[in-house]
């Protein structure tokens, strides 16, 4: 097992590469189940979430061929099941997506429901409303997702609540079909609207992606592409939040600005200085931040994906700020390990109140999942002393090369091999 150690205090300075976004590339990689030919994907990151899902294709018959480190070559035309057991999708929340691409290229998909990060109920009867709308019946047995259609006909999907998941699985599922679907109070996240541009790269007819109506006029064919990601909003988010955090002066490289608007104005609110340029975000703090308030929302409100990093910026701000989690009921579990570093934050549902403090102070803590993984490294590397993330397998789900990319900053940390004795006890 691995740890991350971290000896706070340093302020961080330079430049950092942003890479592929995390949750584009995930839903990206099982639409090529749609295709019938080869599509090369570039700037992919190097990050276990896609390891995972290469792996899960790979298991189905796809061919994969790694062209460079961040670019990959993907052939479906070997795969010939449409059934995707536990074995494969437990540890990916994404898989999920593995039920739209299959529906849409076999009208069939039994797919086991997913694992990935625990903040409490994940629902998808969105997903399920939105194939049955297309007319597939849909049925979990024995925790598989099981859908099938004679013929899936596009129609008028209506989302009760934004869902970035529900929203994906429609598309793919539709891409398809015969006639036009039309998904109203879609989401409009940037990978939405990324993986519209893929599956448009392929010959699709989708419209509206980025707004909350998207239009998708079924084709007979997908074709090969060649596509490459966007960069990821929320490990930039993260990198411009660490360097306000520990009161530095970062660029931010490789970026697209405008999904960082959200990240930019609250950084901006506290007192950071953020400067914009085309494809970069400077992001300087000359002194401690002062407190505002957040509420988290789809896109194009503040990231709920942002939220505990944001925390722990405002653990260490002068006042009180109020964070309110508008997307998940669950998402504040990272509090007390924040609280074991000193922070002052109470939690009552889904409201956070954190009155801030001068300094954090180093302590063992954990990662509960990736951004509260994320958040527990930007703590660290503001607090006093030295920091011990345990579960670092979380934060490796997310976030490339990210010891590699700190240190470059001028960060002290480092990874350390040590023996869970409880692990170790539960094998034996
Ligand atoms: N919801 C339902 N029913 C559904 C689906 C969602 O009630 O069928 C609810 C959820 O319970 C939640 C809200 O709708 O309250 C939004 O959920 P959404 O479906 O948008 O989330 P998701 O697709 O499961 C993706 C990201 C998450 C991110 C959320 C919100 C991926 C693979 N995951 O999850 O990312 O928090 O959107 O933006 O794209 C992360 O990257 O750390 C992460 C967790």
């Amino acid at each position: 097992m691995e740890k991350i150690v971290i000896r706070g205090g340093n302020r961080l300075t330079g430049e950092v590469d942003i890479s592929g976004a995390k949750n584009s590339v995930v839903a990206i990689i099982p639409a090529t189940l749609l295709a019938q030919g080869v599509c090369r994907i570039e700037n992919i990151p190097d990050i276990s979430d896609v390891v995972c899902m290469l792996r899960i294709l790979s298991q189905m018959g796809a061919e994969i061929k790694y062209i460079n480190k961040s670019t990959v070559e993907i052939n479906t035309k070997n795969v010939n099941s449409y059934i995707v057991p536990l074995e494969m999708t437990k540890q990916l929340r994404a898989s999920y997506y593995l039920i739209g691409a299959l529906l849409g290229r076999y009208n069939r998909a039994k797919v086991a429901l997913p694992g990935g990060c625990d903040f409490g109920v994940r629902p998808i009867n969105l997903h399920i409303k939105g194939f049955e709308l297309l007319g597939a019946t849909v049925n979990v047995e024995k925790a598989m997702i099981n859908a099938q259609a004679d013929k899936l006909t596009g129609s008028s999907v209506y989302m009760d609540q934004v869902s970035v998941g529900a929203t994906i699985n429609v598309m793919l599922a539709a891409v398809k079909a015969r006639g036009l679907t039309i998904i109203e109070n879609a989401a409009k996240e940037p990978h939405i609207v990324d993986l519209a541009n893929f599956l448009n790269a392929m010959g699709a007819d989708i419209r509206g992606a980025g707004t909350d109506v998207i239009k998708i006029h079924g084709v007979n064919e997908l074709h090969g592409c060649s596509y490459s990601i966007i960069p990821d909003q929320i490990e930039a988010g993260t990198y411009m939040v660490a360097a306000a955090a520990t009161q530095g002066d970062v660029l931010v490289k490789n970026v697209i600005p405008k999904h960082l608007e959200a990240i930019s104005a609250k950084l901006e609110e506290c007192g950071a200085t953020v400067i914009r340029n085309d494809t970069s975000v400077r992001v300087i703090a000359d002194g401690r931040l002062r407190k505002c308030n957040i509420k988290t929302m789809p896109h194009p409100g503040f990231p709920t994906d942002m939220q505990p990093q944001i925390a722990v910026l405002l653990a260490l701000a002068n006042g009180t700020s109020v964070i309110n989690e508008g997307v998940w009921d669950n998402r504040f579990r990272y509090v007390d390990q924040l609280t074991r570093m000193g922070a002052d934050i109470q939690v009552n549902g889904t409201v956070a109140v954190i009155q801030g403090i001068e300094e954090l102070t180093g302590a063992p803590v954990r990662a509960d999942d990736l951004r509260a993984g994320a958040a527990m490294l930007i703590a660290g590397l503001a607090a006093r002393g030295t920091t011990e993330i345990e579960n670092v397998v979380y934060i490796d789900r997310g976030y490339e090369n990210f010891v590699e990319k700190f240190r470059a900053l001028g960060a002290d940390i480092y990874r350390k091999e040590f023996e869970d004795k409880e692990a170790i006890k539960n094998i034996g």
